[in-house]
């Protein structure tokens, strides 16, 4: 897939390189923001709705860590600037969790012009996009992704849900932000094992799409793996990039859009049956992308080399490639209700070659022996 354009703008207030890459999706266009010292920067925020309400929906781990910042960056833009913190966790990605939010801004007296403000990862995002495609049929929203993942993925694009007991993602609707902040310092405090979850997303767009971004990441893995701020600026931005031109092409998931699902199909299985939190979403994705392309193999679309080699580069960056002991009917339970999959014939994500994926129905028999090998 080629790069597309992204302009460097160097940003008044810190004199950091801000990068800032458009996305298209359905009738509506935003901006996604890349760069050191965004959150306080009034810069960041220029352009946006100065409504009477603006609130940020965070949690319990992120709002005391960097939800000052933000306000401090939005100062004078909102008469009442109020702060919600949800629990923390994708336990907590539910009804309940979602009725916190509309009872706050019933609370707050909030209008349609309320602006929210998602700061935090995947779970704060999804779930505050949904409620703001809820509230009064719909109030604007801005994604200030806080984790690599949400950076990378969760925050871009435009889908959003809570988890069902049944399954995961399975309440939602498709709906874009106003603009996407990524403050790469804000991954200064990420735990070990949540940056390394976030780098599984990363990954999935070199076999999916990009080559040579998977070359990339191999020669940077230890950089990558060390924090180093250039190397997660380029894979914050390439990965940025990939996925606006996907969502560009296919924002409702049509068609295209559906390979940036690769290994999802397995790992939304995983976090359903071991318990929404027990395995982080990025770990169940890489284990599904081993599964995805050792399936791959399996159909004879590509080389066990291709298998291995992506194996070996996420099992590099600490992630889980055995996939937990579960009976093949609760596997195959569990992927029919998969989004993708049409009149319950499951359909996976698989690669061709590096650099191009397709999705095809594979028979459930394949299917369960590629899990046992891997178990
Ligand atoms: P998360 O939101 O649970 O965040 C991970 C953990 O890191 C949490 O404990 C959080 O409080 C903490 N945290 C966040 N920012 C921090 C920071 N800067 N410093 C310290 N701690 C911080 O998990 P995630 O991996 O960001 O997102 C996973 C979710 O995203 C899943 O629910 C998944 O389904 C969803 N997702 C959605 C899309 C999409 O397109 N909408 C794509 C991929 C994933
Ligand atoms: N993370 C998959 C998608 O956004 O389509």
């Amino acid at each position: 897939m080629a790069s597309s354009d992204t302009s460097r703008v160097p940003d008044a207030g810190s004199g950091q390189i801000r990068q800032t890459l458009p996305v298209k999706a359905g009738a509506g266009a935003y901006d996604i923001l890349i760069g050191a010292g965004l959150l306080d920067a009034p810069a960041s925020w220029a352009g946006l709705p100065e409504s009477a309400h603006g609130v940020i929906v965070t949690n319990e781990v992120v709002g005391p860590l960097l939800a000052s910042r933000l306000m401090r960056g939005l100062a004078g833009r909102h008469a009442r600037l109020s702060v919600l913190e949800l629990p923390d966790g994708e336990a907590h990605k539910d009804w309940a969790t979602l009725n916190r939010i509309f009872d706050h801004l019933i609370q707050q007296g909030c209008d349609r012009r309320t602006v929210l403000y998602a700061l935090g990862g995947g779970v704060v995002g999804d779930i505050t996009g949904f409620a703001a495609g809820c509230y009064m049929r719909g109030v604007p929203f801005v994604q200030v992704p806080t984790t690599l993942l949400a950076q990378v993925d969760s925050s871009v694009g435009g889908k959003t849900a809570i988890n069902h007991a049944l399954g995961k993602n399975m309440i939602g609707l498709f709906n874009q932000p106003l603009r996407v902040v990524c403050d790469l310092d804000v991954l200064h405090t990420l735990p070990e094992r949540e940056f390394a979850a976030g780098l599984a997303e990363v990954v999935k767009y070199g076999p999916i799409a990009d080559a040579a971004f998977l070359e990339w990441i191999e020669a940077h893995a230890h950089a990558l793996r060390q924090r180093d701020p250039e190397a997660i600026a380029h894979a914050v931005r390439r990965s940025c990039e990939i996925k606006a031109q996907v969502v560009g092409a296919d924002e409702r998931e049509n068609g295209l859009r559906e390979i940036l699902n690769f290994g999802h199909t397995f790992g939304h299985a995983i976090e359903t049956a071991t318990g929404f939190g027990t395995w982080l979403h990025g770990e169940a994705v890489a284990c599904g992308m081993g599964l995805a392309s050792a399936l791959s193999a399996r159909i004879g679309l590509v080389g066990v080399d291709v298998e291995r080699r992506l194996a070996a580069l996420l099992a590099s960056f600490g992630l889980p490639m055995r996939p937990p002991q579960l009976p093949p009917q609760t596997w195959l339970e569990l992927m029919r209700r998969d989004k993708k999959a049409h009149a319950g014939l499951i359909r996976f994500v698989v690669l061709e070659e590096v650099g191009r994926a397709a999705v095809r129905p594979v028979a459930d028999e394949l299917v369960i022996d590629v899990i046992r090998a891997a178990a």
